[in-house]
């Protein structure tokens, strides 16, 4: 058993104005693969190395596999570490760099050299480890710093923004290898990333983090379909979640001119202003008008290849629609929108809380 245990963690660092975290509780199960995800300086780092044991919080606990842990050194975690800036060792050859945490474990020779090989297969080093750091492209230094990460099969992995050095493309192609390679080991992995695309595709689950907060936990999919706050939508998503301000009354919603209908849930609400959130994929547009269909305007458009993302307005609303790339559109056309009922989300003004069905 490996699982991960979080509970309540506070820290403020000496200096710091405000909590790094605060009060943080999660657990990763065994065999797990979270994501923490957030903008700059919500207490991600802080967090995971509150975990590794590199900080102290000063509250709470953190347990492994069942055990608390909370005031144990790192080494004695059982745990094993790839940072933002991988430090690979310049004047050691791939095979010494990643088999160094064997070295410091005085592992013999000949399972030594197995279990080296075992890692660089996995990958893709075979061919490289002999070769210095300095004659490897960033991508495979990367490549080694997750190869010595788990070359010693430690219980729990922990990694820090790890494809952050990449570029864009060998971002998305180690992605995927980091995603198949860790689904081999079945090691339990707590990974942060400030890159939502990443936290959706690597993570069992993602916890989306803010202002030192756990904001939601669950699912990728969960979370991305059914935000539990304005934030999380914004956050989540290329585009981000469209919001509108409507007005509900006699079982309508009013954004500007154009009417919905509004679902029962929302009664309680007559006459206030609620925010409605919705996907750009979930906004079907046309260019002839249909009964309850709503006009709009377009601004901008924008083809991603495979679809075509339009920035229309709608009263004083602009949203982002994501349109077939074959839709004919031009900036200044009319068109017409629709959205399945199912696909809006309501959330409190005030608040930006989830409105419940
Ligand atoms: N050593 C430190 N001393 C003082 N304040 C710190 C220290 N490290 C982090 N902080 C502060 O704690 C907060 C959380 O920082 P943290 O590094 O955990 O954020 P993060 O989510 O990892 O951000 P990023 O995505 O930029 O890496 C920030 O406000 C940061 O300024
Ligand atoms: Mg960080």
């Amino acid at each position: 058993m490996s699982s991960v245990v979080v509970y309540n963690l506070v820290k403020t660092y000496a200096g710091g104005d405000r909590r790094a975290t605060d009060g943080v509780s999660l657990e990763v199960a065994d065999g797990e693969f979270l994501v923490l995800v957030g903008p700059s300086g919500c207490g991600k780092t802080t967090l995971l190395r509150m975990v590794a044991g590199l900080e102290t919080p000063d509250s709470g606990t953190v347990s492994i596999g069942g055990r608390d842990v909370t005031y144990l050194p790192p080494r004695q975690r059982g745990l094993s570490m790839v940072f933002q800036s991988y430090a690979i060792f310049p004047h050691m050859k791939v095979r010494q760099n990643i088999g160094f945490g064997l070295t410091m474990r005085k592992v013999p020779r000949d399972e030594f050299d197995r279990r080296v090989k075992r890692a660089a297969e996995l990958l893709h080093l075979e061919e490289y480890l002999d070769r210095y750091p300095a004659q490897l492209s960033g991508g495979q230094r990367q490549r080694v710093a997750v190869a010595r990460a788990i070359v010693v099969d430690a219980a729990v992995l922990l990694m820090d923004e790890p494809l952050s050095n990449l570029d864009a493309l060998l971002r998305l192609q180690f992605r995927a290898e980091l995603k198949r390679i860790v689904g081999q080991l079945g090691t339990t992995t707590l990974y942060v990333t400030h890159d939502q695309a990443e936290a959706m595709s690597l993570g069992d689950r993602v916890a989306v983090m803010r202002d030192g907060r756990v904001a939601q936990l669950g699912a990728p999919l969960a979370v991305y379909d059914r935000p539990a706050d304005r934030f999380v939508g914004g956050f989540l998503g290329s585009p981000p979640m469209n919001f509108l301000t409507a007005r509900v009354g006699g079982g309508a919603l009013a954004v500007g001119d154009a009417s919905l209908q509004a679902p029962d849930h929302l009664s309680t609400w007559e006459g206030r202003d609620v925010v409605v959130g919705v996907r750009a994929e979930n906004i079907q547009v046309a260019t002839e008008p249909a009964a309850g269909w709503v006009p709009a305007r377009i601004e901008v458009v924008e083809p991603t290849g495979a679809a075509l993302l339009l920035t229309v307005r709608l009263a004083d609303e602009q949203l982002k629609v994501q349109a077939p790339a074959t839709f004919p559109a031009a900036p200044d056309a009319r068109v017409h929108l629709r959205a399945e009922p199912a696909a809006l989300r309501f959330y409190d003004p005030e608040s930006g809380l989830a409105l419940d069905a």
